[in-house]
């Protein structure tokens, strides 16, 4: 009996790889390391710090120091986030918007799932703070996705049972840590791929039918 619904953000949400992307790139070309879609494709679920030893695998200079990397991905934060700006409620569909309210109505309690550091500023951009009940985010962890981590603490603030939980992921590593947490897997998009899916959806109103 699925009693609360978690959601992950980037991918499901909203459409925001493409702003890591451009981000993600303006920093790589600075520091002159290659840097393509494909690579931006394994970022999904993984965290800031993660993401950025991802793109150094192809940086051939000399060794950075940690201070330098957390340099880089502050320096990469403050293009996402002036690209973030952009955002308005127009960037969240209507049928989101209403699939959401109607897991409400269904007495379902709702919360975010999501690695980023910046979802509470997103969700603030796209006016959707108040459809959630809770927010775990990248400020309340310690290992990202594939790590439970994340999906367990959004359990514990909606004082849930991981097993009356669903997730909603795109990513492999977002179905991953559902398993992990042992809670109930529902893939969109390229998380469909994952053998580990419980259930597999074509459009966000989809999830209804699992209630
Ligand atoms: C996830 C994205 O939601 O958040 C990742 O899928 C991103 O690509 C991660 O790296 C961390 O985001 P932020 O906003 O904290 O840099
Ligand atoms: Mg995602």
């Amino acid at each position: 009996m699925i009693d609360s619904f978690i959601f992950d953000l980037d991918g499901v949400i909203v459409f925001t790889d493409k702003y890591h992307y451009q981000a993600w790139k303006q920093m790589a070309d600075e520091l002159g390391v290659y840097f393509d879609e494909k690579i931006n494709n394994r970022l999904r679920g993984v965290s800031r710090m993660d993401s950025l030893e991802i793109i150094l695998e192809r940086y051939e200079g000399p060794a950075l120091s940690y201070e330098r990397k957390v340099e880089l991905a502050t320096h990469k934060n403050e293009i996402y986030r002036e690209l973030l700006n952009k955002m308005t409620p127009s960037d969240v569909s209507s049928e989101v918007r209403e699939t959401l309210k109607k897991l409400r109505e269904k007495g379902i309690k709702i919360s975010l799932g999501s690695s980023s550091k910046n979802a509470r500023l997103i969700l603030e951009k796209v006016d959707l703070l108040d459809a959630f009940d809770e927010i775990s985010d990248g400020n309340n962890i310690t290992r990202s996705k594939p790590d439970p981590e994340v999906f367990l603490k959004a359990a514990e603030f909606l004082h849930s049972k991981p097993e009356t939980c669903a997730v909603l992921e795109d990513a492999i590593s977002g179905i991953e840590a559902a398993k992990a947490a042992g809670m109930t897997a529902v893939a969109i998009g390229d998380a469909k791929a994952s053998e580990k899916a419980d259930y597999r959806i074509d459009t966000f109103s989809d999830i209804l039918k699992l209630i």
